[in-house]
C-alpha cells in the first residue's frame, strides 16, 4: 500500500522566525506519529532554521525549486547538494507558478527532477491544466504531455518521485477539483507511469492532489482510489489547518 504524503509548500510566505514557529508547532502536533508522511518546503532562506526544527522527527524537510547544474556560474540559484546538505529530503519541480512566472517547460522540469535523483533528493513533480484547456478538453492531452516529458528517461529512479496532480485553476482559487475529477486524473497519470515504467513500479508511486485543499475536502479527495496525499498552499501556513489535512488521513 502507498503511503500518504502530505506536503506543504509555503511558497514566498514567512520570514526564518515565523517558519521555525510554524514548524515547531507541526513537529509537535506530529509527534503522536501520524499516518501520513509529513513535508514541510519553507522559502529557501529559511531551509537551515526549519531543519534545525524538524531533525530527527517524523516531519521531512523539502525545498521549493532547485537549478539542475551540480554548481557553477548561475547568479541567484540554489543546488542540489546545497539542498541535501540542509537536510531536505523532497525537492519540489515543476510548480505551476514557476511554469507560468519563471518560464520553466516540460524539458527544464526533466534536467531538474534528473539532478534532484542524482543527488538523492525526493523530486515533487508538479503537473496540471489551466482552467482554458480544461474547458477546451485538453486536460488529458496537457498532462499527460507533461507526464511523459518531465519524467522521462529516468529508469528505475522513475520508483523514486512524487507526481503532483494540481490544476492550475484550483490554487490558490478556492475552486477544488471535485473528488471524481481528480481521481479521474490521478489515474490518467498512473496509467501514463505505467507505460513510462510498467504496473508494478507505477502502483507504487504516490500521486498528491494540489489545489485549495483544506481540512474540509480533504477527506473526501483523499479517499480516492489514486489519491495519495495533498500538495498544500494556503492551509500549509497555520499549523492547525495543516494538521488537520494530515489527521484528515
Ligand atoms: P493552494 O496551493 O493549496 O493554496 O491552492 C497549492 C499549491 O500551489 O501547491
Amino acid at each position: 500500500m502507498r503511503q500518504k504524503i502530505i506536503a506543504g509548500n509555503w511558497k514566498m510566505n514567512k520570514t526564518p522566525g515565523e517558519s521555525v514557529g510554524l514548524a515547531q508547532a507541526i513537529k509537535a502536533a506530529c509527534a503522536k506519529v501520524p499516518k501520513a508522511k509529513v513535508v514541510v518546503c519553507p522559502p529557501f532562506t529559511a531551509l537551515a532554521a526549519v531543519s534545525g526544527v524538524v531533525r530527527g522527527s517524523a516531519v521531512a524537510l523539502g525545498a521549493q525549486n532547485m537549478h539542475w547544474e551540480k554548481s557553477g556560474a548561475y547568479t541567484g540559484e540554489v543546488s542540489a547538494a546545497m539542498l541535501l546538505d540542509l537536510g531536505c529530503s523532497y525537492v519540489i519541480l515543476g510548480h505551476s507558478e514557476r511554469r507560468t512566472y519563471f518560464g520553466e517547460t516540460d524539458e527544464i522540469v526533466n534536467r531538474k527532477v534528473k539532478t534532484a535523483l542524482a543527488a538523492g533528493l525526493i523530486p515533487i513533480v508538479c503537473v496540471g491544466e489551466t482552467l482554458a484547456q480544461r474547458k477546451e478538453s485538453q486536460t488529458e492531452f496537457v498532462v499527460s504531455a507533461q507526464i511523459v516529458h518531465g519524467v522521462a528517461g529516468l529508469g528505475a529512479d522513475l520508483g523514486r518521485i512524487v507526481v503532483a496532480y494540481e490544476p492550475v485553476w484550483a490554487i490558490g482559487t478556492g475552486l477544488t477539483a471535485t473528488p471524481a475529477q481528480a481521481q479521474a486524473v490521478h489515474a490518467l497519470i498512473r496509467g501514463k507511469l505505467t507505460e513510462l515504467g510498467g504496473a508494478a513500479l507505477a502502483q507504487t508511486i504516490a500521486i498528491q492532489y494540489g489545489g485549495s485543499m483544506k481540512p474540509d475536502n480533504a477527506p473526501e479527495l483523499l479517499s480516492q482510489t489514486d489519491i495519495d496525499g495533498g500538495l498544500i498552499g494556503g492551509a500549509a501556513l497555520d499549523a492547525v489547518s495543516f494538521m488537520g489535512i494530515v489527521n484528515a488521513v
